[in-house]
This record gives C-alpha cells, sequence and structure tokens, in this order.
C-alpha cells in the first residue's frame, strides 16, 4: 500500500507560499491530495515518497511521447543554448508552422500562442471580427479553457437543475464571473442534431462562432454521433458562423492532423494545445484564409511577449518529429483499444456497471446502468463515489489515471504496461 507522508508534509508547506498549496485547481484533487513528484521517465511518473505509477495521465494530456522522451529534449537543449526569447521571428518557427500546413486541413495559416485556453479567446475575436455578430454557441460539459466567457456549463447542483434542453440553465464554475458574459453565449446539449439545427434557425443573427470538442473528451469521452459534426459544418456554412474545433485533446492524438482529419470535417479555426508541446507552454490557432488573413492584416490583434520561444518551437517540432517517425497513433490506438477491452473483461466478470468509453488513444471509465453516455446530462448519472474509489485504488497500487475516468496513452506504454493495469484493475475490483 503506497504512503503519502512526504507529499503531505510538502503540502502542508506549500500552502503557507501557494494558494490551496498548488499553482492549478485541478492538482487540488489528486488522490489522497496534491502528490509532489520526484522525476518522470518514459510511462512512469515518480513521486516524493519513492512511489512509482504507470502514468496514464500523462500531464492531462501533453506528454503523448512520454516523459522525458531523448529527442523532443536533445531537440530543447540545443535550441535553447542559441538563446531562450528573441520576441523577433526565427527559423524554427516557420519550420513548425510549414510542418502544421502539410498535416491539418484547415491549417492555412496559424498563430502560435501558450496554451489553450488564451488561443480560443482569439478565435472568438477572429470570429467576430469576420461574421459581424456577437455570440458563440457552446456545449454543455464542454471545457475551453478557465477563463470567464467559457467558466459556465461546466457544474450544475443537480442534473434537473439544468432544466429544458431547448431553453438549459448553466451555472457558473467559480466565484467572480462578470454577468455581462453571459450574453456572449447560447448553451446546448450536445450531440443533438436536431436541436441544434432548430436553434441556429432561431437564432443565427446572432451566433457568429460555434465551437465544439470534436469528440467530448472532458466529460466521458463521448464520440460525436454519426453525421452530427457534418451537420455542424452545413449549418455553419448556411448561416454564416464560423465553426471552430477545440483540438486541444483531439489534436495529434487520433490523427496527425486532428480530429478534423479523422472525421473529414473541416473547421474554419481551430485550436491545438496540449501534445504539440511535451510540456512545453504553446498552442497554435490555425484556418482558413478567410478568417486568418484578419490577423495578417492586424484587423484582429493577436500578440504575447513569450509566444513561439525557442524552447517551446524546438519542443513541438521534436515531439511532431517523434509522432511522425514512430509511428505512435496507431500504437497507441492499438494499446488503447486493448486495454479498453481488458477492462471491459473484468467488469463483466465481477458483474460490474462499468463503462468504458472513447476511440482508444484516449478513454473513460465509469460506473453506470447506462448502455452508452451521450452528452452532460448523461455523464451527471455516472456513480462517482465508485468512480472516486476505483481511481483511489488504482493509485494505492501504482496507476495514475485523471479522477474524473479519464485514461491517456502514449508512445511509451508497452503492453508489459497495459497488462499491468489490467492486473491491477482485476485487484482493485475485488475490493469495490
Ligand atoms: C478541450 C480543451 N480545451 C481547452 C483547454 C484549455 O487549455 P489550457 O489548459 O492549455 O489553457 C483544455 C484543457 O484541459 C481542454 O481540455
Amino acid at each position: 500500500m503506497y504512503q503519502y507522508d512526504q507529499s503531505a508534509k510538502l503540502l502542508a508547506r506549500a500552502k503557507r507560499s501557494l494558494a490551496g498549496g498548488v499553482s492549478s485547481e485541478f492538482r487540488k484533487y489528486n488522490h489522497p491530495h496534491a502528490i509532489f513528484y520526484a522525476h518522470a521517465n518514459g510511462s512512469r511518473i515518480y513521486d516524493v515518497d519513492g512511489n512509482e505509477y504507470i502514468d496514464f495521465t500523462l500531464s492531462q494530456g501533453p506528454m503523448i511521447v512520454g516523459h522525458n522522451h531523448p529527442h523532443v529534449v536533445k531537440r530543447v537543449e540545443d535550441y535553447a543554448k542559441k538563446g531562450q526569447l528573441f520576441a523577433g521571428q526565427h527559423l524554427l518557427e516557420i519550420e513548425l508552422a510549414e510542418k502544421l500546413q502539410q498535416l491539418i486541413p484547415s491549417a492555412e495559416l496559424m498563430r502560435f500562442c501558450l496554451d489553450g485556453s488564451e488561443a480560443i479567446q482569439t478565435a472568438f475575436r477572429v470570429a467576430r471580427a469576420k461574421t459581424g455578430k456577437q455570440k458563440f454557441l457552446r456545449f454543455e460539459g464542454h471545457y475551453h479553457g478557465w477563463l470567464d466567457n467559457v467558466a459556465w456549463g461546466l457544474s450544475t447542483p443537480s442534473a434537473a437543475a439544468l432544466g429544458t434542453r431547448e431553453d438549459p440553465t448553466f451555472f457558473p464554475w467559480t466565484a467572480g464571473l462578470p454577468d455581462h458574459v453571459q450574453d456572449e453565449f447560447i448553451i446546448l446539449p450536445w450531440n443533438d442534431l436536431a436541436l441544434l439545427e432548430k436553434t441556429i434557425k432561431e437564432k443565427h443573427l446572432e451566433i457568429a462562432a460555434l465551437i465544439t470538442e470534436p469528440i467530448m473528451c472532458n466529460n466521458g469521452c463521448i464520440l460525436p454521433r454519426e453525421g452530427y459534426l457534418q451537420g455542424m459544418r452545413e449549418l455553419c456554412d448556411q448561416y454564416n458562423i464560423t465553426l471552430i474545433f477545440d483540438e486541444v485533446i483531439t489534436g495529434f492524438r487520433t490523427h496527425l492532423g486532428g480530429a478534423q482529419k479523422y472525421f473529414n470535417v473541416i473547421p474554419d479555426l481551430s485550436i491545438f494545445a496540449k501534445a504539440i508541446g511535451s510540456g512545453y507552454p504553446i498552442s497554435a490557432i490555425v484556418g482558413k484564409k478567410d478568417w486568418m488573413n484578419l490577423i495578417a492584416e492586424g484587423k484582429v490583434i493577436h500578440a504575447g511577449t513569450m509566444n513561439s520561444s525557442n524552447s517551446t518551437v524546438a519542443a513541438a517540432i521534436g515531439t511532431l518529429e517523434v509522432l511522425e517517425s514512430e509511428n505512435v497513433i496507431s500504437r497507441i490506438s492499438k494499446l488503447g483499444l486493448q486495454l479498453m477491452e481488458g477492462l471491459r473483461e473484468i467488469g463483466r466478470q465481477n458483474k460490474s456497471n462499468l463503462l468504458v468509453q472513447g476511440p482508444g488513444p484516449m478513454f473513460h471509465t465509469g460506473f453506470t446502468q447506462l448502455p452508452a453516455v451521450n452528452d452532460f446530462r448523461d455523464v451527471l448519472a455516472y456513480d462517482k463515489v465508485r468512480l472516486n474509489k476505483f481511481i483511489a485504488g488504482m493509485h494505492d497500487n501504482g496507476i495514475r489515471i485523471i479522477g474524473r475516468g479519464l485514461w491517456y496513452l502514449s508512445a511509451a506504454h508497452t503492453e508489459e504496461d497495459i497488462h499491468q493495469a489490467l492486473a491491477t484493475s482485476a485487484k482493485v475490483f475485488k475490493q469495490l
């Protein structure tokens, strides 16, 4: 059984200088409390108590080639020696942009930013400027960063409190949000094309953009229903609405060209972050020329002192090189599907209501009587107490999974890691 005494001591100390002892809210909610890590390598991460974990969190997704990949580390080391931040242009930055142009269907032009949250706000700005309209339409349970106008519709006191599907009630995720940002968006349940069509027909004169995670990764890892994304594309074309894909999770994980390539639905703008930089702060807003030219011409301002610093660009180039040369996506799909099927089998053997959903490179485990989970309202029916017990049991036995039941696969995971995770699951299921 793992002990966490050193982490507990450091957390008590950290609370005297860091608010809540952490630097991001999500880090508080580890088991049994925020954990302090000492080092990581490949598929493994080690905490200050000396506990070793097979890491299926991949630090919330970015570590797609595994921790400390030697090629990425070398790329960063070599390029950072030449300088850290020029706040001017450099050659590698063009090479990265050209590479992304080749890979991502909608990437006619792009700009680099630091993280997903700010790149998404850039996309809203471009969409408003392009269409002359003000609002964006988004979906219950989709996470688009932590900033004011998207920090709604992520939590609710109960499923019933969400009200009707046609006119949902949404709740602030945090104190301190300005009331007026509620005028910026319309929110709907996801995966319901008829409802989307009805709403767009009624309200299209107000709607500048529609933003979606192409796979609802943040809640339940839910795939879009057949025809849903295509339907979105058609509605956006018909009603002069900018289609934005938030590919912060799906990017470089479902396909090297993103979910847009995986599903063959091409958005006008899209956001890539997380896996692009192997843990270095880089994101990209990419899009079609008709949209991105607004930035090129300076009609829409996008800026940032720290954008495209040397180490972040080198990390992204290094990551893409590994993804391409090591055939990572097909490997992590195969391993992910194997792990998903193994977990389902353990669920069956234990007569459990375990539901395993997702495309493979990432997937979700939860406990529910529902045969499938299709939107946020379904997600609310998951048995959270059971999931927490499962996640805690896995953690105490060396398997690190994101607390809400999300698993990520990386290039560093091996068949042996999958067997170990399944053997541990079988043991933990007996204790549930
Ligand atoms: C789908 C999605 N969009 C946007 C974000 C925000 O990205 P960041 O945390 O880099 O600001 C996240 C982060 O988890 C995400 O999962």
